[in-house]
């Protein structure tokens, strides 16, 4: 085990060969139910995991989740903030991940010292923080915000109360845009959101007039405009699902087509296309695809990598979580 261990820490995940003839669905189904677990999914994760998880939805869903599940071991898939957030809710849980690498770029855009030193120079301001952060982000924070209540939190808010946001700088825009407030933003990005070619975009909405346009809020502003709907991962599935429309563009991660092809399948779903020229001419989350069969079957069988929070820190990021949660019951 302490080999295993070192190992883990080395490369990040559980490096043991997988049988060629194991039965990795089977296998997996037979550790959740020995070990009382619950597999948690984002929908950016591959379609097979999201076929076996018992819950997929978008971060406040899944933080609703890791804060209420009977389980004992928390399953994560998706990516390293995740992970962090059930621990965090969680704190008797044991919660693993199955690749360690699968970290975020906008919750790599703010290191903890950085973060301290600019909040510092607003002293009479709140800090609101986007879910996608550290726990040390979280903890520095007073209220954590999703793509689902974001703007209804900051809504919520007196109107005079003075508003740092992070660190999403495009969500934290699209809020000020909304809202008409006028908030510090830290100047953060999703690395697949921003990637979205506008070039192309104006080319395929030509060949598909008929689609309507669908965006994440975490795409940047020039994109935003061309919206017909801007909304969280879940709100994006429920629009395609409930719209009258046929045909839909999606700018966000193609994962969630997966999802939206399950949910509504005699409708059109286009991917919305990214800047580079990569193999699914989408947007794809390299962290999010980072979760594969074999890696949650070793991560479920050897119950590693497992995530850790600091208590001082757990205990501080804890309050502005739970402030979120609890604010969202009254939205
Ligand atoms: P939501 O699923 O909460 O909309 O978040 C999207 C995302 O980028 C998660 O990393
Ligand atoms: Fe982070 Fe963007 Fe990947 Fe979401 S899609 S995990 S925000 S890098």
């Amino acid at each position: 085990m302490e080999a295993l261990l070192e190992e883990v820490k080395r490369v990040g995940y559980v490096n043991e060969p997988v049988a060629d003839n194991i039965d990795l669905v089977a296998e997996i189904n037979r550790l959740r139910k020995e070990k009382n677990a619950v597999i948690l999914a984002h929908y950016y994760v591959d379609g097979a995991i999201q076929d076996l998880a018992d819950y997929i939805g978008d971060s406040l869903g899944l933080s609703q989740q890791a804060a209420s599940t009977d389980a004992e071991m928390i399953v994560f898939c998706g990516v390293h903030f995740m992970g962090e957030t059930a621990k965090i809710l969680s704190p008797d849980k044991k919660v693993v991940i199955p690749d360690l690498n699968a970290g975020c770029s906008l919750a790599d855009s703010a290191p903890a010292d950085k973060f301290a030193a600019f909040k510092a120079q607003y002293p009479d301001h709140i800090v609101l923080s986007y879910i996608n952060c550290s726990a040390d982000i979280k903890a520095l924070s007073d209220i954590i915000v999703t793509s689902s209540n974001a703007l209804k939190i900051v809504e919520s808010l007196p109107k005079d109360q003075k508003i740092i946001f992070a660190p999403d700088a495009n969500l934290g825009r699209f809020i000020i845009n909304k809202t008409g407030r006028d908030m510090v933003l830290w100047d953060g990005a999703c690395i697949v959101h921003i990637d979205i070619s506008l070039e192309k975009l104006q080319a395929l909405r030509q060949k598909y007039p008929e689609a309507k346009f669908i965006a994440h809020p975490e795409c940047q502003e020039h994109i935003l405009v061309h919206a017909d709907y801007v909304g969280s991962t879940t709100a994006l599935l429920k629009y395609v699902v409930d719209s009258p429309e046929q045909t839909f563009i999606v700018g966000t991660e193609a994962g969630i087509l997966h999802k939206m092809r399950q949910a509504a399948p005699h409708k059109k779903i286009i991917p919305a296309p990214a800047s580079q020229n990569n193999t699914c001419a989408c947007s794809e989350c390299p962290y999010m695809k980072m979760n594969t069969l074999e890696k949650l079957y070793n991560c479920m069988l050897y119950e590693q990598p497992e995530i850790l929070v600091p208590e001082d820190v757990r205990v501080k990021a804890e309050a502005s979580v739970l402030r979120m949660l609890e604010m969202s019951k009254s939205l």
